[in-house]
């Protein structure tokens, strides 16, 4: 059985205390979801150890959204792994599109940051997704193959049996958008296969999310699909209510 995870990625909001309040509200409801639902927060690293502190105890873990390529040393304003782990971080988001965008982010780069990761006992959440332009020009699956290829390919067994993927389309993301169930669980089966090509039956254990105006509304429908494990969340898991209703409408009570 594959690990059911809502994980929600922050991104650049919240102060410190409108975070530490919305992880206590956030461990408040966790009660009404499934046991199933493995819950991850993705706060920004300026928070990550107060909302530490909220989190103890109640089962939902703790991830940042970037680290550096770099073990230590001169690198100006950068976050090392082993800071995060330090912090209690269990998980890190790489490669999340709006990096590869706006920080040029590349595949040696990313494959930098993850051997940085699973190095201080990190797993990655590594991200990858189509822009509009790559959708409507059908090279969707080309563009996703690659990402894996260039990136996850390098890992060891051991290491990929941590991996967790997060499939978002960056024409999704914070549009209202979303990808249709049947279009998740299309690119979903195929990133498995691609994984599979290197990994073998390991790879039917990932965890595959979706990520890309999931909402209430629509979790259900997603995470009922084979290969959608569950969901990376932007702007509904500013709200607890919402980030747990995509849990309990996905998985259950
Ligand atoms: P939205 O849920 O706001 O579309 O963001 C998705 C995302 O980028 C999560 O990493």
């Amino acid at each position: 059985m594959r690990k059911r995870i809502v994980a929600g990625n922050w991104k650049m909001n919240t102060l410190p205390g409108e975070g530490v309040a919305l992880a206590r509200e956030i461990v408040g409801g966790k009660g009404t979801v499934c046991d199933c639902v493995s819950f991850i927060v993705c706060p920004p690293f300026t928070h990550l150890s107060e909302v530490a502190h909220a989190l103890k105890g109640s089962g939902i873990a703790l991830g940042a959204q970037n680290c550096a390529a770099e073990e230590q040393g001169a690198y100006t304003g950068e976050v090392s792994a082993a800071m995060l782990a330090a912090l209690g971080c269990e998980y890190v988001i790489l490669g999340h599109s709006e990096r590869r965008q706006y920080y040029g982010e590349t595949s040696a780069t990313l494959r930098a940051k993850m051997e940085r990761a699973y190095a201080h006992g990190l797993t990655p959440i590594y991200c990858v997704g189509e822009n509009l332009a790559e959708r409507e020009a059908g090279k969707h699956f080309d563009v996703v193959k690659r990402q894996i290829e260039e990136v996850v390919y390098g890992l060891t067994d051991e290491q990929f049996a941590k991996l967790v993927i997060a499939y978002e389309p960056v024409w999704a993301i914070g549009t209202g958008k979303t990808a249709t169930a049947d279009q998740a669980q299309e690119i979903h089966a195929c990133i498995r296969k691609v994984l599979a090509a290197k990994f073998g039956a390991a790879a039917d254990g990932t965890a595959i999310l979706y990520g890309g105006s999931c909402k209430p509304g629509n979790a259900a429908e997603l995470f009922a699909k084979e290969d959608v494990d569950g969901g990376l969340i932007g702007g509904a898991a500013l709200k607890a209510e919402d980030f747990l209703a995509i849990g309990r409408n996905g998985f259950g009570k």
